[in-house]
């Protein structure tokens, strides 16, 4: 339920622009259904408390000794497969494994009162002392080193001067380049206690993304990714992210094939023993749809709902697929939760 805009017939049924008949007694809170004002309520909630953008910090600099993917300086990625021969994976591991090393940095930092733009130093600093290059960093000319997103920001909020509150739930989004390829991972975390419906939320994007890497087997088809996903998430009644979606990774940052996360029916794509890709999976409250900024960047939901994600890289083993992003410290979340009796 919702109330109608101004020129659109009345919520009473007259039949008459709701601007000519109940908008103004309705704004005085006298007729309308108490269910439909509430609603209209919360709508001016989300959009006074929204995400606006901030003050972005200059560029950091990357030492010169720091290796730099070729992206930076303006060479194109070569669009090579995803699968690596095993010789190549042991880099492949260790570039995953810095990954989650400055991740675990990353959400450890991130307090009420930080702002996203101390995030971004510690994911900066963290990645060179690891004698990694942040991939972030001038990838289609991002600004910063870490992708930091808040509430109803889907995915690519830029580090800025914003305090982290109480309630808030962040993603961090860490990708590094060390030997020659990229580890790429994220999570979300919550900011103080969450409100039920946040951790809700939270737990069910965290049990799509698992969802989706435990139906990885070498001769399904990618599909079945994404038909794990939306499965986990209708439980919940939460809708799945449509516009983005995991992919292959190496020596590139993004290659093929792209991991949708949702069911695709045209996919043929089928998954290989050694095939190293992400699963992703962004998951709303409200709807798939999003908008994206200005800064064409920073994506947010269209309701304003929140939105939570998580990912790992994974290595597409014989009889599934191994995550290469793991800690004893992911999901962070969950440890949160038992501070909070959860
Ligand atoms: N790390 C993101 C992903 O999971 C990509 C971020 S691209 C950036 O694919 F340019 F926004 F950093
Ligand atoms: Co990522
Ligand atoms: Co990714």
């Amino acid at each position: 339920m919702k109330l109608p805009g101004r020129n659109e017939p009345c919520w009473c049924g007259s039949g008459k622009k709701y601007k000519q008949c109940h908008l103004d007694s309705d704004a005085r809170g006298e007729t309308a259904p108490p269910a439909l004002l509430a609603e209209q309520e919360e709508e001016s909630r989300r959009a006074a408390n929204r995400i606006m953008p901030g003050r972005i910090s200059p560029e950091r600099p990357v030492p010169p000794e720091i290796v730099r993917p070729p992206y930076v300086g303006g060479t194109r990625p070569k669009g090579r497969s995803c699968l690596k021969r095993p010789e190549e994976i042991p880099a492949m591991r260790a570039a995953c494994a810095a990954a989650r090393k400055v991740l675990d940095a990353v959400v450890l930092a991130a307090k009420a009162g930080v702002t996203t733009d101390e995030l971004d130093r510690v994911a900066h600093e963290e990645t060179i002392k690891l004698g990694a290059y942040p991939s972030c960093l001038k990838y289609c000319g991002y600004p910063k080193s870490i992708c930091t997103s808040l509430n109803e920001v889907i995915c690519h909020g830029i580090p800025d001067d914003r305090p982290l509150k109480d309630g808030d739930i962040l993603n961090c989004d860490m990708t590094v380049y060390l030997n020659g390829y990229h580890g790429d991972c994220n999570e979300t975390i919550f900011i103080g206690k969450p409100d039920a419906e946040s951790l809700k939320l939270v737990r069910c994007a965290y049990d799509c993304m698992m969802a989706g890497i435990e139906a990885v087997r070498p001769g399904r088809n990618f599909n079945v990714i994404g038909s794990a996903i939306e499965a986990r998430a209708e439980k919940d009644h939460f809708s799945v992210v449509r516009d983005y979606t995991g992919h292959g990774i190496g020596a590139d940052f993004h290659m093929s094939p792209a991991v949708f996360h949702y069911f695709d029916r045209y996919s043929r794509a089928i998954i290989e023993e050694g095939m190293t890709f992400t699963v992703e999976p962004m998951i709303n409250v409200g709807t798939w749809r999003c908008k994206i900024w200005n800064d064409q960047w920073t994506t947010v939901t269209a309701d304003l709902k929140r939105s939570a994600q998580f990912e790992h890289t994974i290595l597409v083993t014989k009889n599934g697929a191994e995550i290469l992003t793991g800690s004893d410290q992911t999901p962070y979340f969950k440890k949160q939760l038992k501070e909070w009796g959860l």
